[in-house]
């Protein structure tokens, strides 16, 4: 049984007033993070029989919080991906729709793929102290982002205007390498790998 089963059997037999959030089910959506027993996770995801048999659920910190175990990760996000410009800058002013797309290398591709897998669940954000503290702050999840499109080739954006966006206490420095949001990422993505190579690159290039 899952924590989704577990939450809509309470519902249906002890509170209809509980609110929590889901959408997919299968770890796809990112609307059913919450803390588990401490730790955020995706509750679709997390068997009871893992963290029974008592089992304490919060709503994720950092949050606006809805109700009960429902948050506004949504609002978050958008803040962080307006602050980021988290979409293609295209190179050519206007869009041509006669033009053939150019064909994007398979390993290149791969590794946007790659990046690309975050479902914008939060668990990073409410695993992370700076996070906390830091009402700005972007969070690992907005620092995969800025490393994202900083591969895509369509973007015309230059490596000194993506550092200029995570280059405060807000976005690279202000993280404090507590990892945890490495630790936490449902969908496994290398988070710690590409904190510390923006932080190489923005330390080579004089970024201070
Ligand atoms: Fe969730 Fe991982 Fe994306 Fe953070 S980076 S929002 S933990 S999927
Ligand atoms: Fe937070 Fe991850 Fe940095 S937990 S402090 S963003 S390494
Ligand atoms: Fe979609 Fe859990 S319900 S990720």
């Amino acid at each position: 049984m899952t924590l989704f089963i577990a939450l809509n059997e309470i519902r249906d037999r002890q509170d209809p007033s509980l609110s929590f959030d889901f959408v997919c089910r299968a770890g796809i959506c990112g609307s059913c993070g919450m803390m588990i027993n401490g730790r955020p996770g995706l509750a679709c995801r997390t068997l009871t029989k893992n963290v029974g048999p008592d089992v304490t659920l919060a709503p994720l910190p950092v949050f606006e919080l809805i109700a009960d175990l429902s948050v506004n990760t949504g609002k978050w996000m958008r803040a962080m991906s307006e602050r980021l410009e988290t979409w293609v800058h295209l190179k050519q002013r206007e869009l041509d729709l006669t033009r053939i797309e150019e064909k994007m290398d398979p390993e290149l591709a791969e590794k946007i793929y790659e990046l690309d897998r975050c479902i914008e669940c939060g668990c990073c954000v409410a695993g992370c102290g700076t996070a906390r503290m830091r009402r700005d702050f972007v969070g690992a999840v907005g620092l995969n982002k800025m490393a994202r499109f900083r591969l895509d080739p369509r973007d015309g954006r230059t490596d000194d205007d993506f550092y200029e966006l995570v280059g405060d206490d807000d976005g690279v420095f202000g993280c404090m390498s507590l990892l945890a949001c490495h630790d936490v990422c449902p969908k496994e993505l290398p988070l710690q790998t590409q904190i510390a190579f923006i932080r190489r690159k923005m330390a080579a290039q004089g970024f201070k």
